[in-house]
């Protein structure tokens, strides 16, 4: 939790449109809680707690904060199956759906040429920048990013060789962020890393859904011997779940295999292929709320570096990360000038769930193959009838086929894909969009140009990030005392 609510900050640093007209968040951000859902004109809830359109919209949109809940995007669902023909193949006995070490896909389907290192090189090997994914008015094109794009990315992310993709985080900057493209409900996910170190840096792999189920690793920067296990329901921060897991050497030096095998009974968090901590999930029955607090909804897969240890953070979070961040004389500041996490290889190996019956049954009915053409465009999505009630749980999921999942441009949201929203639009963008056909539109001249990232654009990165946590630490001191899904606040209610 703690590396979410700080993560939505990671969000807003890619503005990659500082040149566009079309924004899809507000000039002063505007953060979302269960006290206050979005308003209408920027009405999706970010992972990160921030009301937008578009991006937002797509991974991680939290319907019960937004807007509308339909105002979410439905989510792309990893399911059986899907291996081998969408992902590279694999070594490993049991076929898991995703499976990547990040290698150029053997007959990229996306025209992008080689540019070693920068976006189109990403893009090449399953990532793409998460305020580019499922946006578009062609649906050819969509349909080519569900099945070539794994990872979205967000921050300072490059291939560097085989077996390393860096999640760098340079001085003063909010780090790095890769997430799956797809929800999985259980399965085993698998990441093999080296985590990166320093004082107050965080790394993290973590699964979380959109409703805030988590289950995690954390690494303190400072504290290269342990991984912290935690996990979190429905966004709810309890700090009596964390566990201390050592770890046989440095984690910095020395890659390790992070796993999570989550199933609808039990969570292991395995290190080095050793169960290291088991939770049931009739261990977390709340008496008193007569409900089980484990997480059962669909997750993604995320890795991500942080800056706990920021100046301007919350005193606890800078305690948790283990003090203030050195972006001096930090070794690797002084030999790399940043801190990094490198990512070898990471695998997700969904599990047939409850729905899987049904969605097989469904194929047959369609006289459809089981396979991962067919599968492309199932989604994971809430019942919201259920929209009312506190708690999501498995019953609340349900799955979707037939409707490609994606918005035409920027300024859009779930509910009105098609819709023109123009109020929204300004200038320049304005009158392309109306003047030119589909193919000119901004959106998808932002998918042909990529968005390189510049120094220019980091630079423009890091104002906005300023004045976003400058609204966002107005906001946490001066808020509502309810708002109790502030978990800044809440943490520091639990430390006094
Ligand atoms: C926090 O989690 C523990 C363990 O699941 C549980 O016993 C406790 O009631 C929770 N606290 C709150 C305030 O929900």
């Amino acid at each position: 939790m703690l590396s979410t609510i700080l993560l939505w900050i990671s969000c807003c640093t890619i503005s990659t449109l500082a040149q566009e007209a079309t924004r899809y968040f507000p000039e002063t951000p505007i953060g979302c809680s269960l006290e206050n859902n979005c308003p209408a004109e920027w009405p999706c809830c970010s992972q990160f707690g921030q009301c937008g359109t578009g991006p937002f919209c797509v991974g991680g949109c939290n319907p019960r904060l937004s807007h509308d809940p339909g105002s979410c995007l439905g989510q792309p669902a990893l399911l059986p199956r899907m291996s081998p023909s969408f992902w590279l193949q694999s070594s490993l006995e049991q076929k898991p759906a995703l499976k990547s070490s990040f290698l150029p896909r053997v007959q990229p389907s996306m025209d992008v040429a080689s540019n070693e290192g920068g976006e189109k090189d990403l893009n090449n090997r399953g990532i793409v920048n998460f305020a580019n994914f499922l946006i578009s008015p062609q649906e050819r094109i969509i349909k080519k990013m569900l099945r070539d794009y794994h990872f979205t990315y967000s921050g300072f992310v490059k291939y560097d060789a085989p077996g390393q993709l860096t999640l760098a985080m340079p001085k003063h900057t909010s780090g790095s962020l890769i997430s799956s493209t797809r929800s999985f409900l259980y399965g085993r996910a698998t990441v093999k890393m080296k985590t990166a170190r320093g004082r107050g840096v965080v790394t993290a792999v973590v699964l979380i859904s959109t409703v805030g189920d988590e289950i995690d690793f954390e690494f303190i920067g400072g504290e290269l011997h342990h991984a912290q296990s935690n996990y979190y329901h429905q966004g709810e921060l309890n700090h009596t779940r964390m566990e201390k897991l050592e770890l046989s050497s440095d984690s910095f030096e020395n890659t390790h295999i992070y796993e999570v095998d989550w199933d609808q009974d039990r969570i292991n968090w395995i290190v080095d292929g050793v169960v290291a901590r088991t939770l049931y999930k009739e261990d977390t029955w709340n008496e008193e709320k007569q409900r089980y607090e484990y997480p059962q909804t669909p997750m993604r897969l995320q890795v991500s570096v942080w800056p706990g240890g920021r100046e301007d953070a919350d005193p606890g979070t800078i305690m948790w990360a283990g003090g203030l961040i050195d972006w001096e004389n930090s070794p690797d500041i002084l030999e790399k000038g940043q801190f990094y996490a490198t990512v070898e290889s990471i695998a997700v190996t969904p599990y047939e769930n409850k729905f899987w019956p049904s969605i097989v049954d469904e194929l047959e009915r369609l006289h459809l193959p089981i396979d991962a053409n067919s599968l492309l465009d199932i989604t994971y999505d809430y019942n919201y009838d259920k929209f009312n009630e506190h708690t999501w749980f498995e019953d609340s999921v349900i799955w979707k086929k037939g409707k490609l999942p994606y918005l035409s441009s920027l300024d859009k949201n779930g509910l009105n894909p098609g819709r023109q929203q123009q109020s929204l639009l300004v200038g320049k963008q304005l009158k392309q969009e109306q003047g030119d056909g589909p193919d000119q539109s901004p959106s998808n001249r932002f998918i042909q140009d990529t968005n390189k990232p510049s120094e220019k654009n980091h630079e423009e990165q890091d104002l906005l990030l300023r004045n976003a946590l400058q609204s966002r630490d107005a906001t946490t001191n001066g808020g509502s005392s309810h708002n109790n899904r502030n978990p800044i606040k809440r943490l520091l209610n639990m430390l006094h």
